[in-house]
């Protein structure tokens, strides 16, 4: 018999079944079991955190009251107390995952290192005597801009031990981009690395630290302590520079774990949002590392012969919550890797899970796009058969994708985990339970027990089966983000106001759009504000527009998404100029040069269009939707005559 093609599977609307061996081995093996648990958690959230909070986490001193809820604000746990870092580690120490790897590193070019539970908190105890003498307390902030290497994940807990946040920047925004940043948090100390190994490179990363705090622009940092990895010359400024490799040797291991209230602040990490700078989302401690924890155990079936991979960076939530807290608190393997698929080695990840023999694998859709591109024979000149689970997150999954993630990542037999979540959420929201439920490619199935999700319209009535809305969620659930770091009100006004409360229940607008089907699965959209999704990253168009305008040459700029095959989406830009500047293709080149140096490589314009005049209403708003359909190459969508000046529109269109 002939395999079906990858249409007629679409076309039958399939759904994928969990295997029996794999949901008999399975944490959670049935729809039933998934049903019972999801009503239980439903009919009292807070009893069913607090049961799990007991049994997965250990405390030194139980709370109080589970949930305290003021809308929109949150506490969990209050009065407890505990240490994510001693979650991750210590507990560990007493059983025999001691000597069990904790991080597997796969290193550029061509270093490894293995830690053990054992070695990784040695290492984390020791960092945390470091900053200590370097001046830092309890409560105080520490900015992290750091290549994948393990003393990444060692310096977040080492952070959290003593409890002082960690906001990490992720090594690929610039200079300019990690001031805003260490300035808001207001860090006492930046960690970073001579360098790291990008794409073939040595990229400097000590180099944009001292140039985000040249003429004491960064006021608070005291001192910056630096991991030797790539060993180019650096810049040296004696009083507040710092070696790691010449304190570690005379650096104590020895560091208990400082007790932490359930709500003291674990860390700050700073997202797009639809205005103004990107704003630092604020998590806590005890219902951060209940809930990465659960979400780990139950989505990804985690267990102790697991080798563990998240492809994503430790500069975004995915490697904060799954490959740094989740992981380690479940005392799994958690495997980090510095590189990057690229044209002189395109088939190295495959190598990286045929020499771990990796089980679960966690990636983006926008990387599977890429592998789709580069063949299936590099895949299958690897031995892949050790991997049992796959993940992915970042964007929707376009079902063609899924199938080949299926078919030839997964050779049919690996359940394929969409987890639906955001920076704001702390940990999967929309996710398969892979011994229980059913999947459908390109959605995130079900929420997970504990999340009560809801598709409604701008109201907040839900709508029916299968009709758009917008995704919320209704319960307040233990990894919920707490605030915008010092800006309550916006925290309020971004995540709780576009939709009211319905009959007294707060909803959480997660800025996505959804629908739900017949069978009760939800179907993400992507999203519905400003915010664009540019491989799996997210950036605020208002955010590379101000980027624009602070260029001399520019008046004006609008920017906005359009689709693209590989990214899902890029960054498209329309700019009316200043008088005395002309439109040239030098003048592009410099201006997306421009948005690299404002922000970092990520929001790099794919396309800038000059304009004489933007589209916009009589009131002077913007009409990004004909600009949206501009970029694309579409018809114009939608009623043109509320715009103040039509030949605008015909201008723009001649142009492209
Ligand atoms: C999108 C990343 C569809 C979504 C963890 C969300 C997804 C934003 C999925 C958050 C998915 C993430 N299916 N869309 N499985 N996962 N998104 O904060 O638009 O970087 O709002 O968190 O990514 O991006 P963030």
């Amino acid at each position: 018999m002939s395999q079906p093609t990858i249409e007629s599977i679409l076309q039958e609307k399939r759904l994928f079944r969990p295997a029996e061996d794999f949901s008999s081995a399975a944490h959670i093996s049935s729809m039933a079991q998934y049903q019972a648990l999801y009503e239980q958690a439903a009919a009292d959230p807070a009893a069913f955190w607090a049961e799990l909070a007991e049994q997965e986490l250990d405390w030194f001193q139980k709370w109080d009251q589970t949930l305290d809820w003021q809308p929109p604000f949150v506490k969990w746990f209050v009065g407890g107390k505990l240490n994510i870092s001693y979650n991750c580690l210590d507990r560990h120490l007493t059983t025999w995952r001691r000597n069990k790897a904790a991080l597997i590193w796969e290193g550029e070019p061509g270093d490894s290192r293995t830690l053990t539970y054992a070695q990784l908190h040695r290492e984390v105890c020791q960092m945390a005597n470091v900053l200590k003498d370097l001046g830092v307390k309890k409560g105080d902030r520490v900015g992290l801009y750091m290549p994948m290497i393990p003393e990444a994940a060692i310096a977040m807990l080492a952070c959290a031990r003593i409890g002082a946040a960690h906001t990490v920047i992720f090594g690929g925004f610039s200079a300019d981009a990690l001031r805003d940043r260490l300035n808001d948090a207001e860090a006492k100390v930046v960690i970073t690395a001579d360098g790291g190994f990008r794409k073939d490179k040595a990229v400097p990363l000590k180099a944009a630290v001292d140039q985000a705090l040249e003429d004491n622009a960064v006021p608070s940092v005291a001192h910056v302590l630096v991991v030797q990895r790539t060993q180019q010359e650096v810049n040296w400024q004696a009083d507040r520079d710092v070696w790691w490799h010449e304190r570690q040797p005379t650096a104590s291991a020895d560091c208990p774990a400082e007790p932490m209230d359930s709500e003291d602040l674990l860390f700050i990490l700073y997202t797009s949002g639809t205005t103004g700078k990107p704003k630092g989302v604020v998590h806590t401690t005890g219902g951060y590392n209940l809930y990465t924890h659960m979400t780990l155990k139950w989505a990804f079936d985690i267990k102790d012969t697991d080798v563990y991979w998240c492809t994503a960076d430790v500069g975004w939530i995915t490697g904060h919550s799954y490959i740094v807290y989740g992981p380690l608190s479940n005392g799994a393997t958690s495997l980090m890797y510095e590189g990057a698929p690229r044209a002189s080695n395109p088939g190295c990840f495959w190598d990286v899970v045929e020499k771990y023999g990796v089980t679960i694998f966690y990636t983006a859709p926008t990387a599977i796009r890429a592998f789709i591109k580069m063949g299936d024979e590099l895949p299958k000149a690897r031995d892949l058969s050790s991997l049992r689970l796959l993940g992915t997150v970042g964007e929707p999954i376009n079902p063609e994708a899924w199938m080949w993630y299926h078919e030839v990542i997964g050779g049919g037999q690996c359940p394929i985990v969409d987890t639906w979540w955001q920076t704001e959420t702390g940990g999967f929201m929309l996710t398969p339970l892979p011994g229980a439920t059913p999947t459908k490619p390109g959605s995130a199935t079900k929420p997970f027990p504990g999340i009560l999700a809801d598709v409604v319209d701008l109201d907040g009535n839900p709508v029916g089966a299968n009709e758009g809305g917008y995704l919320v969620i209704k319960h307040p659930w233990p990894s919920m983000m707490r605030t915008v770091y010092g800006n309550d009100e916006r925290y309020r006004k971004t995540y709780w106001e576009h939709i009211p409360p319905q009959d007294g229940q707060y909803l959480y607008f997660a800025g996505d759009g959804a629908r739900r089907d017949e069978d009760g699965y939800f179907w993400v959209m992507g999203r519905v504000d400003d915010v664009l999704n540019v491989s799996g990253h997210r950036l605020g168009t208002m955010e590379i527009e101000s980027a624009l305008v602070s260029h001399p040459a520019v008046a004006e700029a609008a920017v906005v998404g359009r689709k693209d095959e590989l990214k899902g989406e890029d960054v498209f830009a329309f700019v009316t100029l200043e008088g005395q500047y002309s439109p040239s293709d030098s003048l592009k080149a410099e201006l997306k040069q421009h948005v690299v140096k404002e922000i970092g490589a990520i929001a790099r314009p794919g396309d800038i269009r000059f304009a004489d005049a933007l589209p916009k209403t009589r009131s002077g708003k913007i009409i990004r939707r004909f600009l949206r359909n501009l970029a694309s190459g579409e018809e114009i969508v939608g009623d043109a005559t509320t715009m103040e000046d039509q030949s605008v529109l015909d201008k723009l269109r001649e142009e492209a």
